[in-house]
């Protein structure tokens, strides 16, 4: 029986100016993802959008048109770009989906009900681009720690979760569960930042906000974003709905990879939220480093101007899809923050793709074509060094599903990588070009190992690359 894996990305808030950092969590997740199809497991890889809050109220207004008008041009625009990445999702979920928002209902009465939600007053700081409330000794310097901009004072009725019944229990987690958030550099960081003086009680509705989920029966308020998009993991698989079978197949989940500004609230509020719901806790939460330009996350607003630098669109339509699935992939160690230059997204696409793969599919095709009529025989006899060189690239092979396996898919590619390397390598060595004058079976041995045929490669290269796997 497959092994079942469950791995999703966050829900993006809705842009049409989408960035090439933002398309980073999705193709790694897409990788991982197809890896695991492709090693037999049964796969849900599920993305899609966080619709809620005011900014979308604001912008929808500024744009004339109503919230769903608008934000289906957003979500078809960016269903768009993860096809043109070969993006091979299970399920989009939106936050707008009439299931998601009656079973955010749902999950905040039975919160309420079990006395883990409770009606408050809240006094602190609030910052608007981040829809985050923050109290006086959260702020860096007086401003909002997370985006470094300004906050306003905010007081007004709220509901409250429990945060606070969970700072041990999150330490205990940790403890117990040390591969539940990786790397572990952000387990300390969690620590230093938020657990270590213990954590206080969330504020989880706003009453200025009115486009997002109502508390039902207190409909003033409006369940707030974390609640509502932390959600969408479990009831994205039917979760509080009458079609709940896939969350019984599937939850908890093997891996939520995000990046590494959004940590707090996927391995501290969400186990919480779980842990009050008495559910079980996802297997693993990856927070992933920062592309960065100029030594700074890309930013939509601040970077717009720039687009030939870091638009996947035109980057896509000059180069293809694999140009954006080598870079980000290949050249950021999973975990860690790398640059962004132009410079080096094109190095890495003539080394990698160009002067490899390019090269080696285009020379081993083109011989078969011109030496072998278009066929090669894939059971003809070894040769010493074939049996050499087969033995080396099952070696490198193991290598890369054991990468991936440990979630570490720089590694994973590069190992890859240094498969195709060698493929040319043995090209090069062995000389079809001399031995297609003896015409010996030497040719078709030489052409279906230098051509991939026969090394049993398609899990760890197509995992990468643009390849339909469907
Ligand atoms: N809506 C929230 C997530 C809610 S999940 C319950 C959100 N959305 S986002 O659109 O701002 O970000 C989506 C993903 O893009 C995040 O994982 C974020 O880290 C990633 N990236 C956006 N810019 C990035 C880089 N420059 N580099 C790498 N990934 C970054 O956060």
């Amino acid at each position: 029986m497959s092994d079942k894996f469950y791995i999703t990305t966050p829900i993006y808030y809705p842009s049409n100016k989408l960035t090439l950092g933002n398309c980073y969590t999705t193709v790694v997740c897409d990788a991982i993802a197809r890896f695991h199809k492709m090693m037999g497991d049964d796969v849900f890889f599920l993305t899609g959008t966080d619709e809620h809050g005011q900014k979308i109220e604001k912008r929808a207004k500024e744009a004339g048109k109503f919230e769903m008008e608008f934000l289906n041009e957003i979500i078809a625009d960016t269903k768009d770009l993860w096809k043109n990445l070969n993006i091979e999702y299970d399920k989009f979920i939106r936050t707008t989906d009439a299931e998601h928002e009656a079973a955010v209902k749902k999950i905040f009465k039975i919160l309420y009900d079990k006395g883990e939600i409770y009606k408050a007053h809240y006094h602190g700081k609030y910052c608007t681009p981040c829809e985050s409330f923050w109290t006086e000794e959260q702020l860096v310097d007086g401003k909002c720690p997370d985006c470094g901009r300004d906050v306003y004072d905010a007081d007004e009725e709220c509901y409250n979760f429990r945060l606070s019944k969970y700072t041990d229990k999150i330490l205990e987690l940790y403890k117990t569960h040390p591969e539940f958030l990786e790397p572990q550099s952000r387990v300390s960081e969690m620590v230093n930042n938020f657990l270590k003086n213990g954590l206080t009680d969330l504020c989880v509705t706003r009453k200025s906000v009115k486009w997002g989920v109502p508390v039902e029966w207190d409909p003033e308020h409006t369940i707030y974003v974390w609640i509502d998009a932390l959600s969408n993991y479990i009831t994205a698989l039917g979760a509080f709905s009458d079609n709940d079978e896939n969350f019984k197949k599937y939850w908890p989940a093997n891996v939520h990879v995000i990046g590494k500004e959004i940590v707090r609230f996927h391995a501290i509020i969400w186990p919480a939220i779980l842990m009050a719901l008495e559910l079980p806790l996802p297997k693993q939460v990856y927070g992933h480093g920062w592309m960065l330009i100029g030594g700074g996350k890309l930013s939509k607003s601040k970077d717009a101007g720039k687009k030939e630098i870091f638009d996947p669109r035109v980057l896509i339509e000059r180069y293809g899809s694999d140009s954006v699935r080598n870079f980000i992939i290949g050249n950021i160690p999973f975990g860690q923050d790398g640059p962004y230059s132009q410079e080096i997204f094109l190095n890495s696409y003539n080394t990698n793709l160009a002067n490899n793969v390019g090269n080696l599919v285009s020379r081993t095709v083109g011989m078969i074509q011109k030496y072998n009529g278009g066929v090669i025989d894939n059971t003809s006899a070894l040769e010493p060094e074939d049996i050499a060189f087969k033995e080396n690239v099952r070696q490198l092979r193991d290598l890369c599903i054991k990468y991936m396996v440990d979630m570490k898919p720089t590694q994973s590619y590069k190992t890859a990588i240094s498969i195709i390397e060698a493929c040319n390598g043995y090209t090069d060595q062995v000389a079809p070009w001399r031995l297609q004058k003896t015409k010996t079976r030497k040719l078709d041995s030489t052409l279906s190992f230098g051509c991939l045929q026969r090394h049993n490669l398609k899990p760890i290269l197509f995992c990468f690359l643009s390849f339909q796997t469907k």
